[in-house]
């Protein structure tokens, strides 16, 4: 029997326990970019993923662990390097790695990459958050969400590179779930040819996995997370359209179906993300959170899928449906509830910014009853009510929301003829629903049926929002087209709410 000298079988040792070795050398793994989140005063979150060929179930990486080298400097060629350090890409992780960067500076502008089997990943760009003692002259942010990959390009992501932003605020479908299939899709007439897994709905680790890759290959994608930091929460279509909690959408899947999907969803959910969350155990993952711009914003960030009560009768366009608000039923659940409202009553900020997916204002669709969405606000006036009930107390409340794939601008009251408790700005899609139109027949009937509502747009784009100290300001930056590339942007509208004199008014 052959007998390995001492020293070798030591390192083979200590080379397995450490998970690093036998690493087999790899091509380019920086396939999919590099992104960084939830920003500090004196930390960020700095994220990438090694996948060499990214839409292959393990993006292409052998089954072992990867040392990831990282970098933070203050200038973009690296000459002033004030943080550094080694991770590991773990094939548990789907070769994923985060790093909570500590020790930085409040308020300033970062430069990060990585470094692993010999390459070296695309720069990204990030800033820390003010000081918590600070009191910023504003906050620049917008309000992204929704994109479709088969529905249209990235053009909303090539034009906001070019904005001045703080932070990304991204309110959920960053995937969506179902089959991408040959036809109808925007992208699926070019020579894209996606590998045949891309044509079954996702619900195992692998396919979630591999949706997120085929997302963050896009390249006006990654040059958005590469640009500013990201402050992400989910929707429904990371896992799965319309579940609530533990229910799907589908009466045949039973809760026991459902949960094993939700864990696959949520894991890759966090491995592909710069969150600053532990990562998931089983199908939870915590997070809601709350991140501090100084004095000037708190911005609460829920999560409105994971607690829910199943939606009130059924799922779709409701009249008269009483259960609504049941005062036992609930969007957020108690805990996260109680703790948004806690944390907008302690609020030391001059403004409480709720960052989340679903439309709050009342929004009544016409036809016969006047119908109501019960996936929304409108399903769960309970948990709705004692929100608005908290913001009445607190000047400079804002709602921040996705979901719908159109633009609005809302006062939010607690009942009609009373004066406005809060704003929402409610942002369209990044492609989600293709091109769409300036209005719609619906939309015209919304704003007939819904005299708070200011404004309604069917254009895909993102809102730009300016914060100071007395005034928040909504541009709604919408795009010509996204089935072809060269769309063109412009600002189809712009509001304002004063802290001291809530309610929207055009700018
Ligand atoms: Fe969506």
């Amino acid at each position: 029997m052959l007998r390995l000298p001492r020293r070798r079988l030591f390192v083979l040792g200590g080379a397995a326990l450490a998970g690093t070795l036998p690493a087999p050398r790899i091509s380019n793994p920086f396939t999919l970019g590099v992104a960084s989140g939830d920003p500090l005063p004196d930390a960020v979150v700095i994220w990438t993923r090694l996948a060499t060929r990214p839409l292959e179930p393990t993006g292409g990486m052998p089954p072992v662990s990867y040392p990831v080298q990282w970098q933070v400097a203050e200038d973009s060629r690296f000459a002033r390097v004030v943080r550094s350090g080694t991770g590991s890409a773990e094939p548990g992780s789907g070769h994923s790695v985060h790093v909570d960067v500590r020790g930085l500076r409040p308020g300033r502008d970062y430069f990060y990459r990585f470094r692993s089997g010999g390459h070296l990943s695309p720069v990204g760009r990030t800033r820390t958050a003010p000081d918590e003692s600070s009191s910023p002259r504003r906050l620049r942010f917008a309000v992204t969400s929704c994109q479709s990959y088969a529905d249209g390009y990235y053009e909303a992501w090539r034009h906001l590179v070019d904005e001045d932003l703080d932070v990304v605020l991204f309110l959920g479908d960053y995937i969506y779930e179902g089959a991408i299939t040959s036809v109808g899709g925007a992208r699926m007439d070019t020579s894209l040819r996606l590998p045949d897994t891309f044509a079954l709905a996702t619900d195992t680790l692998d396919l979630y996995r591999m949706r997120y890759a085929l997302y963050r290959t896009d390249p006006d994608l990654q040059a958005a997370h590469a640009a500013f930091p990201w402050i992400l929460t989910w929707d429904d279509h990371e896992v799965h359209d319309n579940y609530a909690g533990d229910v799907s959408r589908s009466p045949i899947v039973t809760v026991r179906d459902f949960v094993v999907r939700r864990a696959n969803a949520y894991r890759a959910y966090w491995e592909n993300q710069p969150l600053r969350v532990p990562q998931p155990a089983g199908p939870d993952l915590s997070l809601y959170r709350r991140l501090r711009f100084g004095d000037l914003a708190d911005v609460h960030v829920l999560d409105t899928r994971q607690y829910r009560t199943d939606q009130a009768c059924g799922d779709n366009l409701e009249a008269g449906c009483a259960a609504r608000s049941d005062p036992s039923r609930t969007l957020l659940g108690a805990p996260q509830r109680d703790w948004l409202l806690d944390g907008m009553g302690r609020s030391p900020a001059r403004w409480n910014l709720i960052a989340q997916q679903i439309m709050m204002a009342e929004c009544r669709y016409g036809g016969t009853a006047n119908r109501l969405d019960m996936d929304k606000w409108d399903g769960y006036t309970a948990d709705r009510k004692r929100i608005l009930s908290r913001a009445r107390n607190l000047p400079g409340t804002v709602v921040l929301s996705g979901d719908i794939h159109y633009n609005y601008a809302a006062d939010l009251r607690l009942r009609p003829g009373t004066p406005p408790v809060a704003v929402e700005f409610v942002g369209t899609s990044i492609s989600s629903g293709g091109d769409g139109s300036d209005t719609t027949p619906q939309l015209e009937t919304q704003l007939k049926y819904n005299p708070h509502l200011h404004f309604a747009n069917g254009q895909r784009g993102y809102i730009r929002c300016e914060l100071d100290r007395d005034t928040i300001r909504a541009d709604y930056r919408v795009l010509s087209r996204v089935t072809r590339r060269g769309g063109t942007i412009s600002t189809r509208a712009s509001f304002v709410s004063e802290r001291a004199r809530t309610g929207l008014v055009p700018a």
